[in-house]
């Protein structure tokens, strides 16, 4: 599944909020197919991290690389053209309220695509089904549970065929078992479509059950990465703390 090729590049990448330096040379590299899972605690970066990469913060200095292209060198049209290779899973699953659920998935697919709409009604039900909510269509966001959101969310994400997800803490503040499906979605998402994903989280269990590999990062920058047995072993002292747990 993985290959050794890179498709994200993260080259010294430097953010900072007025006096809030928040990533301190970011050097990160995905591989084609992989799920890579960006371990840290909360407040580290994590999200900025992926906000950066979509192009929605802009960073202060260094270089993010999608498929060999530097993104923040690339006039808007064309950064357009390689967003669309990302879809996104937001860390408030952030649908829209006031669409149903199938209004939600077929968004992108109406505003950006000239599919017909039959076409699309068939996707948003294909893509329902693959999250496993058929009939759930004309609900409203309200009426659903977190983890429905969740689902719904990634039923959108997937709508648009990217070729890498992003997603930002998908089992925060759900109960184990509805976790635990989400995990599966991440994994069935990654066999069925050959998506590279990124997964940041301060879940350990979560990231654990859905990684290829695992980075960990601190103080603005990745302070170890490698397998889940090499992550394990780690000497790095935040690192062997971090995966210790809450005491
Ligand atoms: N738009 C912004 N303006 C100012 N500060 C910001 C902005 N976005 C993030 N920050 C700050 O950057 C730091 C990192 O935030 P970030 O959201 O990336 O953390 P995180 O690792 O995702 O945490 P969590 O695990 O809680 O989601 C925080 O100190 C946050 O306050
Ligand atoms: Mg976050």
């Amino acid at each position: 599944m993985m290959s050794n090729e890179t498709i994200i590049k993260f080259q010294d990448v430097y953010k900072s909020f007025d006096d809030n330096e928040v990533l301190k040379g970011l050097n990160l590299d995905i591989k084609r197919g992989e799920t890579l899972v960006v371990l840290g605690r909360s407040g580290c970066g994590k999200s900025v991290m992926l906000k950066i990469l979509l192009g929605l913060i802009a960073l202060d200095s260094g270089q993010v690389f999608v498929d060999g292209v530097v993104m923040s060198e690339l006039a808007e049209s064309s950064q357009y053209q390689i967003r669309r290779k990302i879809g996104m899973l937001f860390q408030s699953s952030a649908l829209f309220d006031s669409l149903t659920v199938g209004e939600n998935i077929a968004y992108a697919l109406v505003e950006h695509t000239n599919m017909k709409a039959d076409e699309i009604r068939n996707v948003v039900l294909e893509n329902l089904k693959f999250v496993d909510l058929p009939g759930t269509e004309n609900l409203m966001p309200s009426e659903l549970s977190g983890g429905m959101r969740k689902r719904v969310a990634l039923a959108r994400a997937i709508a648009y065929r990217p070729e890498i997800i992003l997603y930002d803490e998908p089992t925060t503040g759900l109960d184990p078992m509805t976790a635990t499906t989400i995990n599966q979605l991440v994994r069935k998402t990654q066999q069925q479509y050959g998506v590279t994903s990124i997964v940041v989280t301060h879940e350990l269990a979560s990231g654990y059950s859905v990684a290829d590999r695992l980075a960990v990062i601190n103080e603005g920058r990745i302070i170890e990465i490698g397998s889940i047995h090499e992550v394990s072993n780690s000497k790095n002292n935040f690192v062997k703390t971090f995966l210790a747990g809450p005491k």
